[in-house]
């Protein structure tokens, strides 16, 4: 288990948040899941993960963990439960899919990015944007520390410290960590880039978020 980290909260249970409560509960953590029709209705996931799982409300889920994963579709952004998540080290998956998510104009203009509207809306907490760019089958096939070419991810975070409790879990889930900078760096991973959801170990993947362009450059 993590020196830093007991229980993981989960905010959404779907793809993403059930595949991270499996790796957390395999490397020895406490789960409390949460989605948005109530925790009766994550029974299943909670009798397959074990006695160090259980489901909860999303403000409850917030509360017990000592890391919470945020991984709801974007356009929930606004109901999260932001006093519960004061303190917090925050992990966001989450992605802006405009056709499932609603327009929201400051991703559109660029203005600001996915991991920074949500740290506005959870001004109390400590955001890092952590596996938003993996492809949730993908997630248990990470391998030890030292293994050749190992896979490695991106974190980006304004919270050094959050960053690094975050850059550790990465790293015990089976993934090498690069650190691409702040939030507002966040975009060089976001959907349509190289380093979204392609498979690269940490100097190619530090390449793939060198070479990232802007939507509006794209065009
Ligand atoms: N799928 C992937 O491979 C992948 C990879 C990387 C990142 N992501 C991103 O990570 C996020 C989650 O993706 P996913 O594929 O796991 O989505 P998903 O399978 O649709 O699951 C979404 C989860 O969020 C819950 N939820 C929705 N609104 C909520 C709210 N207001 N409060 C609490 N929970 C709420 C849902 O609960 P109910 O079912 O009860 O509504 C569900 O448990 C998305 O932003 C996605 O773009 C996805």
């Amino acid at each position: 288990m993590s020196k830093h980290t007991k229980t993981l909260g989960l905010i959404g249970s779907g793809l993403i948040g059930s595949q991270l409560a499996r790796l957390a509960v395999s490397h020895g953590f406490h789960v409390v899941l949460s989605n948005s029709r109530g925790p009766e209705t994550l029974a299943d996931l909670v009798a397959e993960l074990g006695p160090r799982a259980r489901a909860a409300t999303s403000t409850d889920a917030a509360s017990a963990g000592d890391v919470v994963v945020v991984t709801v579709p974007l356009r929930s952004y606004r109901d999260l439960p932001a006093e519960a998540l004061a303190g917090k080290v925050v992990i966001d998956t989450c992605n802006y899919y405009p056709r499932r998510d609603g327009r929201i104009p400051e991703l559109d203009d660029e203005s600001t990015t996915t991991s920074e509207l949500i740290q506005a809306q959870l001004p109390g907490a400590r955001v890092v944007k952590a596996f938003n760019n993996i492809y949730f089958a993908d997630l248990p096939e990470g391998s030890p520390a030292g293994t050749p070419n190992r896979r490695a991810l991106p974190v980006a975070g304004d919270d050094e410290a959050a960053k690094a409790t975050v850059a550790a879990m990465v790293d015990e889930f089976g993934f090498d960590v690069v650190d691409a900078g702040p939030l507002a760096e966040g975009w060089r991973f976001q959907r349509d880039t190289p380093a979204y959801v392609t498979p690269a170990d940490a100097d190619g993947m530090r390449e793939a978020l060198g070479r990232a362009k802007r939507y509006a450059e794209m065009g």
